[in-house]
């Protein structure tokens, strides 16, 4: 996820890569983002680049993320930005780790920001200003969409945004098996149905209506679209993706919980 934010911060020209410094664990993942991205990367030098930075992003996984923090708490300035990309991991108990008071933000990407289409909820704590504020929503718009949040719904972000990719994955992969099963070629039945998901989300967000409303537009009445609305629902699919957005987001507070108390665990 840390690459995938690189690439796309540098394409977009919102960093500059001799003003990029990235760190890892290990030499050889080090020397690959210095030889992808044309960046200065070190393996363990977190505490030097935390120091010179305006902006410290913490890409590693959420039970590092306090030993990362104890690393380089005591480099740290209030008049940096920190921003955690670990998931289940609470703005307050970020702050809790940092030495000082100083603006910390908390965001989820998805996996699309690979492609600078990600979908990224964001909050902060109270320290945060409206510039920094600014400042961090440009460096997330280089990757996609940003929305605004308070952490009690990253739970909910996650189970919709964070994982959503996988649904439509399946929805996609589903769209392709009947295209089979009509007898489609399986090069045509893939073109067709990734382009409908791609041209279906997009008229939504361009035309901003309803999807409801446009969904209505392409029914006729008698027709075929509506025979096989028919079936969807008679299958539940709308009750059966809001029960798993609603099944995703009590596990991840359940998985917050859990990963609160290992923490509390090791720490004692
Ligand atoms: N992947 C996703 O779709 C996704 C979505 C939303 C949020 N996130 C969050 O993003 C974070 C990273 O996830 P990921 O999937 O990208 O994990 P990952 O592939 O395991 O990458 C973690 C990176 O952290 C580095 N690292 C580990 N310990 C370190 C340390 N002490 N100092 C400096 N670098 C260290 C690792 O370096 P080495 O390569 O040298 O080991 C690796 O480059 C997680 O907190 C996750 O919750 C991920």
């Amino acid at each position: 996820m840390g690459a995938a934010l690189i690439g796309g911060m540098l394409k977009a020209e919102v960093v500059e890569a001799a003003r990029c410094t990235a760190t890892t664990r290990t030499e050889t993942s080090a020397a690959a983002l210095e030889k992808r991205f044309g960046i200065l990367a070190t393996a363990g030098g977190n505490r030097e680049a935390a120091q010179l930075a305006d902006i410290v992003i913490l890409a590693v996984k959420p039970v590092n993320v306090p030993k990362v923090l104890r690393e380089i708490g005591d480099v740290l300035r209030a008049d940096q930005i920190l921003i955690s990309l670990a998931a289940s991991l609470p703005v307050a108990v970020i702050e809790s780790e940092v030495p000082l008071p100083m603006p910390v933000f908390r965001a989820m990407p998805n996996i699309p920001v690979i492609l600078e289409e990600g979908a990224i909820g964001i909050c902060h704590n109270a320290v945060a200003t409206r510039a920094q504020r600014e400042m961090v929503e440009c460096l997330f718009r280089a990757v996609g969409v940003v929305a605004w949040v308070d952490d009690e719904q990253m739970d909910a972000v996650t189970a919709l945004s964070g994982s959503g990719p996988a649904y439509v994955y399946i929805f996609i992969e589903a769209m392709i098996a009947a295209g089979l099963k009509m007898g489609l070629s399986r090069d045509i039945s893939t073109r067709l149905a990734e382009q409908t998901v791609l041209g279906a989300a997009k008229h939504v967000r361009d035309s901003g209506l309803h999807p409801a409303i446009l969904r209505d537009q392409v029914i006729t009445p008698g027709g075929v679209t509506i025979a096989a609305i028919h079936e969807l629902e008679r299958h539940g699919l709308r009750s059966m993706l809001i029960s798993a957005i609603e099944t995703a987001t009590q596990h991840s507070k359940k998985r917050t919980k859990a990963l609160l108390e290992q923490l509390d665990t090791s720490n004692s």
